[in-house]
């Protein structure tokens, strides 16, 4: 993991911006897709909104783009306010000229046997279109990536999970209460992620400087499932000072 600290998140999320906008020009002049993985959260809006200026202002162009969201709340109806579906669409995909075919986020209304079929589909797609070019990420206090709670096995694929109580607690303000955040959640697994050809992993404030320390300098472990970002080989944690602050 190579570590790059900025003084405040503006300055971090306009360089991973850059750095997003720059892949999918390069794939445009070879006449290629740019197959994105993405995130939601507070982390990215930031990010989001500099590519959505990019777009407005110098004609930054999405039509190549084939995006793959990390997760989605299980169950979720897609227009709930809650739902990482509503949250993509206001924040990037109803701004930038994407094709709305080539966005795929985890489907939180499927149902029964469906959910496996659905899992497995969401893998077979990524595959399909070339794999990914690029991962988003942010991180969970229980040191999550995607919602891969501690237990994740490396090799694990996107699948349903139970959510980390904790990671419950910090979502109950938007859900006006614990109890409506839902239990369990489909996301992309660890090897998903870790297929992606390149990583970035976006840390801000002092929240996070304690799960960013176990997961930079701390052992590998299922039980920190972001420490598995240790073993890929172009991977980047943009953090704030705060983020940063217990690194040593
Ligand atoms: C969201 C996701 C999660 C979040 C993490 C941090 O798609 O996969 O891993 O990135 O929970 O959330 P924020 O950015 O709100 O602190």
């Amino acid at each position: 993991i190579h570590n790059i600290i900025f003084d405040n998140s503006a300055d971090g999320s306009a360089v991973v911006a850059k750095e997003i906008a720059d892949l999918i020009k390069e794939k445009q002049a070879k006449g290629e897709s740019c197959i994105l993985g993405l995130a939601t959260g507070s982390s990215p809006i930031r990010v989001y909104r500099e590519l959505v200026r990019m777009h407005q202002d110098e004609g930054l162009s999405f039509s190549n783009v084939i995006s793959f969201n990390l997760d989605e709340y299980l169950p979720m109806e897609k227009d709930n306010r809650q739902s990482y579906h509503y949250f993509m669409h206001e924040h990037l995909f109803n701004h930038i000229d994407i094709d709305p075919k080539n966005v795929n986020i985890p489907n939180g209304t499927v149902t029964g046997d469906a959910i496996i079929e659905h899992c497995l589909d969401y893998e077979r797609k990524i595959k399909e279109a070339g794999g990914l070019d690029f991962q988003l990420l942010g991180i969970g206090r229980t040191g999550h990536i995607g919602f891969n709670e501690p237990g994740s096995h490396h090799n694990s694929a996107t699948r349903v999970i139970t959510l980390d109580h904790i990671t419950r607690v910090d979502a109950a303000p938007a859900f006006l209460g614990i109890d409506n955040v839902p239990r369990r959640a489909i996301t992309m697994g660890i090897a998903t992620v870790m297929s992606a050809k390149r990583i970035v992993l976006l840390g801000w404030g002092p929240n996070k400087a304690d799960i960013i320390k176990k997961t930079v300098e701390g052992e590998i472990s299922s039980q920190v499932p972001a420490t598995y970002l240790q073993e890929h080989s172009n991977c980047t944690f943009v953090l704030d000072k705060g983020a940063a602050s217990e690194l040593t």
